[in-house]
């Protein structure tokens, strides 16, 4: 099993983001979150659920997005090797963006979960919008527990959505789980490039849905857990501008300006856009250097058919 190291990894030409140099080590993450758990300095256990206001607000504004925009799912749909025929699991999608995508630019056939049911309304009205409702199918579903029979999907990818749950593995293996033999699972995640202060990663949790990033190891290691092989971890670092700049790329101006302006008359009229203002409004000073911490990893791993002939085999048993 070979994990790539972001120190080996090069510039890529048509990447808007920076490969991580001088990659470190941080394994003491989790030590520092959970002390801080232990000094109950996190407000709430990492949690997600359909009524959490971040994705109601999310889900309102219709925006939802990952570090790295196109360029990353770009890169993460070939490393997964998903192409005209593929047919692709996408957890946690959002407002559809990258599943309606797959299917218009790749021509391959999407089934698509959120949590949220009013994420899976705007995917719905989005795939009509792009003339792909007969290419993607969008469900409820719970990351958690998904609800597909073994060994379906040829790919199964998620961008910025395993960082939600409080069981990360049980994620991981349900990926696992409904991947074909020889297929794929990717994932886009935030990702800690240096160990970061304490209260920079308590006040991104409250701000970004009680969210809990790991190290690049961290989110290696729940692939090979799952049985997952081959692994390839990209590490990136970005900067403000290039993150705003890629959303902007993968929305179009014209709906990304209009995303903002309703943000601005949610503040208004909703009580989770309210809520969030307040959990936003006092950050720690490490906040503006928060690119100096905080990057993105595409990790991707194939299922190879032993481990899923001996996880059958087990379920049988
Ligand atoms: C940051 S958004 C990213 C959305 C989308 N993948 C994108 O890149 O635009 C995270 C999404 O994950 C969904 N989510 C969170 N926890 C989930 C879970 N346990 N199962 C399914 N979806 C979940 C949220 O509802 C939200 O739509």
């Amino acid at each position: 099993m070979r994990v790539q190291r972001a120190d080996e990894l090069r510039r890529s030409e048509e990447s808007a983001s920076e490969p991580l140099e001088n990659f470190i080590s941080i394994k003491s993450y989790p030590f520092i979150v959970k002390e801080m758990k232990n000094k109950k300095q996190l407000s709430r256990e990492a949690k997600a659920e359909p009524e959490s206001y971040y994705f109601e607000l999310q889900a309102s504004w219709g925006l939802t997005k990952h570090m790295g925009g196109l360029d990353a799912t770009r890169e993460l749909i070939e490393a997964c090797h998903i192409d005209k025929d593929s047919y692709v699991l996408d957890v946690g999608c959002g407002v559809g963006i990258t599943a309606c995508y797959m299917a218009k630019e790749y021509g391959c056939k999407v089934v698509a979960v959120d949590l949220s049911k009013m994420m899976v309304e705007r995917s719905n009205e989005r795939a009509k919008r792009k003339n792909v409702e007969d290419k993607v199918e969008f469900k409820i579903g719970d990351a958690q527990d998904l609800p597909f029979k073994d060994g379906v999907f040829d790919a199964v990818i998620c961008e910025s959505v395993v960082a939600f749950p409080k069981d990360k593995q049980k994620v991981i293996s349900e990926y696992a789980r409904v991947t074909k033999p020889g297929g794929y699972v990717g994932m886009n995640e935030v990702t800690w490039v240096e160990i970061p202060p304490p209260e920079l990663v308590e006040y991104m949790s409250r701000a970004l849905g009680q969210a809990e990033f790991l190290n690049p190891d961290g989110w290696t290691d729940l692939l090979k857990d799952a049985g997952l092989t081959g692994i390839v971890a990209r590490v990136y670092k970005t900067s403000a501008l290039r993150q705003w700049a890629s959303e902007v790329r993968q929305m179009n101006p014209r709906d990304y300006l209009g995303a903002w302006s309703k943000l601005f008359s949610l503040c208004f009229k909703s009580p989770a856009v309210r809520k969030w203002i307040k959990e936003i409004s006092v950050p720690p000073r490490s906040v503006f250097r928060i690119f100096k911490y905080f990057g993105y990893g595409l990790y991707v791993g194939k299922l190879c058919l032993l481990f899923f002939n001996a996880t059958m085999a087990q379920q049988n048993s």
